[in-house]
C-alpha cells in the first residue's frame, strides 16, 4: 500500500524533532544553534507535497495554528501556521525561542531591543534593529527574549512552519511593547495551567 501523505507528513516531522534535539542537546539554544535549527526548518518547509492545504483548515479570520508534533511536558511544540493577508501582531517577547520557516506566502518581522531598564513597572521603550522577510526558502529564529513583530504581506495567506522551545499551551507571559506610548503588557503565562 502507498504511504499517505499525512504518514510521510508525520515521518518527517518526527526525523525534524530528532534532529533538532540533537543540534540542541550539545550547547543549548544559542543563535549559532538556532541558526542550524532554521536551515533543518526550511529544509522541511521547502517540502511542500507535504503540507497540502486541503489537510489544513483556513482561518475563520487573522491566523490558525495546526500543531504536526507537540512533545509531551516541557519539550517543543511544532504547528503549521496560516495567516490571512494583513494580520500583524505588534512588538512582542514570547520568552522562548522560536523558529519559522515558509511553505508559501510572505510574512515580514521585524526584530527590536529594548533601551530602558526594565525597572519601571507598564514602561518600556524599544528601538527597531533588523528585520526578516520570511518566504519560501527563507526563515527566521529568535531566541528567548528577542521582540519581534510580523505582518503578512501581498495578497496570499502566509503558510508556514513554527517550532517553539515550549507548546503553544505551555508558553511563558507574551510581553507586548507599544512604542508610541512607550509602553509594555504582558498577558498571563500558561505555565502554572498546564
Ligand atoms: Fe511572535
Amino acid at each position: 500500500m502507498p504511504i499517505s501523505i499525512a504518514t510521510k507528513r508525520q515521518r518527517a516531522c518526527a526525523a525534524l524533532m530528532r534532529q533538532v534535539h540533537a543540534i540542541e542537546a550539545a550547547e543549548g539554544p544559542t543563535p549559532s544553534v538556532l541558526h542550524a535549527i532554521k536551515q533543518k526548518l526550511v529544509a522541511l518547509a521547502n517540502k511542500t507535497e507535504l503540507f497540502p492545504l486541503a489537510d489544513f483548515e483556513m482561518p475563520v479570520s487573522q491566523g490558525r495554528n495546526h500543531p504536526l508534533l507537540v512533545e509531551e511536558n516541557d519539550g517543543y511544540g511544532l504547528y503549521l501556521t496560516i495567516n490571512l493577508p494583513g494580520k500583524e501582531a505588534a512588538p512582542h517577547d514570547h520568552g522562548i525561542w522560536c523558529v519559522n520557516a515558509a511553505v508559501s506566502g510572505i510574512e515580514k518581522h521585524e526584530f527590536f531591543r529594548r533601551t530602558d531598564d526594565g525597572k519601571t513597572p507598564g514602561h518600556a521603550q524599544i528601538v527597531k534593529t533588523g528585520e526578516v522577510v520570511v518566504r519560501p526558502g527563507q526563515g527566521m529564529a529568535m531566541a528567548d527574549h528577542d521582540i519581534h513583530s510580523t505582518i503578512v504581506e501581498g495578497e496570499e495567506p502566509a503558510i508556514g512552519l513554527a517550532l517553539y522551545g515550549y507548546a503553544l499551551a505551555r508558553f511563558p507571559a507574551v510581553v507586548w511593547f507599544h512604542q508610541e506610548f512607550a509602553s509594555t503588557r504582558a498577558s498571563p503565562s500558561r505555565r502554572l495551567a498546564a
